[in-house]
């Protein structure tokens, strides 16, 4: 009896030595705003950040969507590398967060449900408060989201977000007559940069003509940060073979660099000598230019990254 009684008032300890330290923590879930599918019983999607944790759905407090393929949203002021997620089930309803998968991002291609996944969140019997740990994951936009057909139902009773703000990449921009060009001082792997030009402008740049090609020029000659020594355009080769821009404009004007063998699948210009195209492999961490301008009639290039589980989607 002795022995048991120490044993919890152990654990009593750590229990309190934990929370001590969790509330010198943000939560930073209360600066954001809530958004979900659809909202059924009242259960309003700013219910999972109102402060209140209470698992009991009388309490109104939790959340409560309706349709199919349902999912949670939580809009962040910033990009943030999230470190871990806090989330409280509803006590009566408890089977209703199993396979919910939770994604984080800055895309809202498919409501920010395309965003690559930190975790797959299940019913732990004895917890209704679960702790998934992201390990850096860096996005604006935090989606719950359940993709099997059956499910109609997500209830978040808390949600609670804890991580850093990312200050922005530096960067630089031209505006040309119809398009803004912005060269984005942050080292990402191919498809990263593309994510990244897709969420904050419009596209990866594609160059165009020899105007483009002195814009991409003046905009290396006057960066005010240190460059890597190739930058990542929307160059794009297909398994065939052939070279192709991700915004679909044609490909009439070409500055390949030398004889070099293509054999890569992603393109982007020197530079060190601006006018040259070369090619190198997708995982290479490089900075890149992004274009914004006219979205009307713009087929793009859908890119859809399969391996979106793993933590950076580098393909
Ligand atoms: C380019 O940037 C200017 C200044 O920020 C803005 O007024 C304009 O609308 C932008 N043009 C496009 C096509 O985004």
């Amino acid at each position: 009896m002795g022995y048991s009684r120490l044993v919890f008032s152990v654990i009593g300890l750590v229990v309190h030595l934990w929370d001590f330290s969790a509330a010198s923590r943000i939560n930073l879930a209360l600066s954001g705003t809530a958004l979900q599918s659809s909202t059924a019983q009242g259960g309003e999607a700013e219910r999972a950040i109102d402060g209140n944790s209470s698992p009991e759905y009388a309490h109104q407090s939790c959340t409560h969507t309706q349709e199919e393929k349902p999912w949670w949203r939580l809009q962040l002021p910033g990009v943030y590398r999230v470190s871990e997620i806090e989330v409280t089930n509803s006590i009566e309803t408890r089977n209703r967060l199993n396979g919910v998968e939770i994604l984080i991002g800055n895309s809202l291609v498919n409501n920010g449900n395309d965003n690559p996944r930190c975790a797959i969140i299940y019913d732990v019997p004895g917890s209704i408060t679960q702790t998934v740990q992201c390990r850096g994951m860096e996005g604006r936009f935090i989606n719950f989201y359940l993709s099997c057909a059956t499910a109609e139902v997500i209830s978040l009773c808390e949600v609670k977000v804890y991580g850093e703000l990312l200050p922005p990449p530096p960067s630089i921009t031209i505006q040309a007559e119809e398009r803004n060009v912005t060269l984005v001082g942050k080292r990402l792997c191919w498809s990263d940069a593309l994510f990244y030009c897709r969420a904050y402008y419009s596209d990866l740049l594609s160059i165009r003509g020899p105007e483009d090609q002195v814009m991409v020029d003046e905009l290396v000659a006057s960066a005010p940060f240190p460059l890597t020594s190739q930058l990542w355009v929307g160059l794009r080769r297909s398994i065939t073979g052939t070279w192709f821009w991700m915004s679909r404009d044609p490909m009439d004007f070409t500055q390949w660099d030398t004889v070099s063998p293509h054999s890569s699948h992603c393109g982007g210009v020197s530079s060190l000598e601006p006018s040259k195209w070369r090619q190198s492999s997708c995982e290479e961490h490089l900075d890149f230019i992004c274009v914004t301008g006219p979205t009307e009639g713009v087929n793009k290039v859908r890119f859809y990254s399969s391996t979106r589980e793993k933590q950076t989607q580098c393909v």
